[in-house]
């Protein structure tokens, strides 16, 4: 641990960065691993989706041939990656806020501190060397593709304002194609793989330890 990882946050604690990153393909479970984490660690914890760095595309609908959401290109990484420098510095960012509804970077941003746990979690962010150096603890959650598939159905249909032929015409036609090219492939930077994505109680107690043991050092 080099001594710019040790930043002084508000609590007056002196304490290390720790960067984790989990991918893993669409509904696999990365944003209930990173909720749990986060409940764990609670104000000492913040989390950051590469989502919220999607270049806007609002003058697209979902259903254009044209819009592909899951290639490495559709994200601002560039941006994540300078003010995950800052966070890990002890400053604080003001982050995109996304609308998976409207495919739109939205005008607000929103404070986002820094704090001793910062999570990254997205479909891709195995994929990109300048994220990989970040993180101190790369985690690919490995979830059935037929699992994903139900679970993103009900998701987008209740949450992102999809219809069911918006779905199936979206996984068949970018969705599916760029998991095998970009995510699958980026598991092998992992340094864990979980299976069963979502709620696997045995591999979110060993994070936990191992969290709080690089802590505690
Ligand atoms: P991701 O962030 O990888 O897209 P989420 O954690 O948001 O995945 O999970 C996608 C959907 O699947 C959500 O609606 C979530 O509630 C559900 N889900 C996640 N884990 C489980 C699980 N173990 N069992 C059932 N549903 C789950
Ligand atoms: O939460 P999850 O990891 O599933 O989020 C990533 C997925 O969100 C990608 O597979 C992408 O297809 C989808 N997406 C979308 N519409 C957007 C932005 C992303 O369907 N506007």
């Amino acid at each position: 641990m080099t001594k710019k990882n040790i930043i002084k946050f508000k609590r007056g604690k002196k304490m290390k960065t720790f960067l984790i990153g989990i991918a893993g393909g669409t509904a696999s479970g990365k944003t209930t691993l990173a909720r749990i984490l986060k409940d764990s660690f609670q104000e000492d914890a913040i989390i950051l989706k590469h989502d919220y760095y999607y270049y806007d595309r609002s003058h697209f609908k979902v259903e254009d041939e044209k819009i592909n959401f899951d290639h490495p290109d559709s994200f601002e990484t560039e941006l994540l990656v300078k003010q995950l420098k800052k966070l890990k510095k002890g400053e604080a960012v003001q982050r995109p806020v996304y609308s998976y509804k409207t495919n739109e970077r939205l005008a607000e941003k929103k404070r986002v501190n820094p704090a001793a746990i910062i999570i990254v979690e997205g479909i891709l962010i195995f994929h990109y060397e300048i994220l990989r150096k970040l993180f101190d603890l790369k985690i690919y959650v490995d979830t059935d593709a037929d699992i994903r598939l139900l679970r993103r159905i009900s998701r987008d249909i209740k949450e992102r304002d999809r219809s069911f032929e918006s779905v199936k015409r979206q996984y068949l036609s970018t969705v599916k194609p760029m998991h095998e090219k970009y995510v699958e492939p980026s598991k092998y930077y992992s340094d864990i793989i979980i299976p069963h994505g979502g709620l696997n109680e045995i591999a979110n107690d060993l994070i936990i330890k191992k969290i709080k043991d690089h802590l505690r050092n």
